[in-house]
C-alpha cells in the first residue's frame, strides 16, 4: 500500500519511511505546493493542506499524508511556533539562539527550564474520503550552541527530554532510562530521534487508527 506524503523536505520523507515500512506501507513524496492559511493553529493548517492536496493525489485508491510541525519556545512565549518555517529561512537556528543568548544559568535544571521548547506534530492521513488526525509532542530544549552532524531544520539546537521506560517524556533536567545525555537531535542517529521525536508520535497515533478507514 503506497502512502504519498505531501512535502518538500527530503528529512521528514525518511522518518515517515523508516516507520511505515516496518508496517509494510510504502511512502513516497508527493511534491505539491499548497497555498499555506494564515492560522495559529498547525491542525487548522495541516487539514488546509490536505484539502488542497486531495483532488491531486496520483492514485485515488493511495493514501495520502500531510503534516504540519513546528518548535514553540516557552521563553518565546511559542515562537516560532507556526512560523518555524519562515523563521529558518530568515533568522535561521543561529538567529533563534542569539534571541535566547540571555537566558542561561549555571545550574543545570534552572538552565533547562529557561530554554524549554516543544516539537509538535499534527498529521493527516486520507484514504478513500475519509482522514485521520493525530497529534505529537516532543518536550525538551534549546541548547548553547549548534551541532550539526545529522538530520534537518531545528534539530541542531533541540535537546529532547529524557524518558520513562515506557517511553514517557519526563521534566527538562532528570535522569530517565533513555537519554540523549544532553545531545540535540543534530548529534543522534535517525533510529535515537525516533524513539523521542514528535512526528513519530504522530505516526504512531495514525496507525492505530488506521482500522477506521477500512
Ligand atoms: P513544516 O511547516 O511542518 O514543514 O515545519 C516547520 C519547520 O519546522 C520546517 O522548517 C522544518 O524544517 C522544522 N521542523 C519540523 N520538524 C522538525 C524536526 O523534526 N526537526 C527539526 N526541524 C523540524
Amino acid at each position: 500500500m503506497t502512502v504519498w506524503f505531501m512535502t518538500t523536505n527530503k528529512g521528514k520523507v525518511e522518518e515517515a519511511s523508516e516507520y511505515f515500512s516496518q508496517h509494510g506501507l510504502v511512502v513516497k513524496q508527493f511534491e505539491f505546493e499548497a497555498v499555506e492559511p494564515q492560522a495559529d493553529d498547525l491542525k487548522t493548517v495541516a487539514l488546509s493542506k490536505i484539502e488542497q492536496a486531495i483532488p491531486h493525489l496520483p492514485n485515488p485508491n493511495d493514501m495520502l499524508l500531510v503534516e504540519d510541525a513546528g518548535l514553540f519556545i516557552s521563553a518565546l512565549n511559542g515562537f516560532p511556533g507556526v512560523y518555524s518555517s519562515h523563521a529558518l529561512k530568515t533568522i535561521d537556528i543561529h538567529g533563534v539562539l542569539k534571541l535566547m543568548s540571555h537566558l542561561k544559568s549555571e545550574d543545570p535544571i534552572q538552565d533547562g527550564n529557561l530554554r524549554k521548547a516543544e516539537f509538535r506534530a499534527v498529521s493527516v492521513l486520507y484514504k478513500n474520503g475519509q482522514k485521520i488526525v493525530s497529534e505529537g509532542v516532543c518536550p525538551g530544549r534549546i541548547g548553547h550552541e549548534a551541532v550539526v552532524t545529522n538530520g534537518f531544520g531545528f534539530d541542531p539546537i533541540f535537546i529532547p527530554c529524557d524518558l520513562d521506560e515506557e517511553g514517557n517524556a519526563l521534566a527538562v533536567g532528570v535522569m530517565g532510562a533513555k537519554s540523549t545525555h544532553g545531545k540535540p537531535f543534530g548529534a543522534i542517529l535517525l533510529d535515537q530521534k525516533q524513539q523521542y521525536s514528535h512526528r513519530h508520535r504522530a505516526l504512531q497515533g495514525l496507525l492505530s487508527q488506521l482500522d477506521m478507514l477500512g
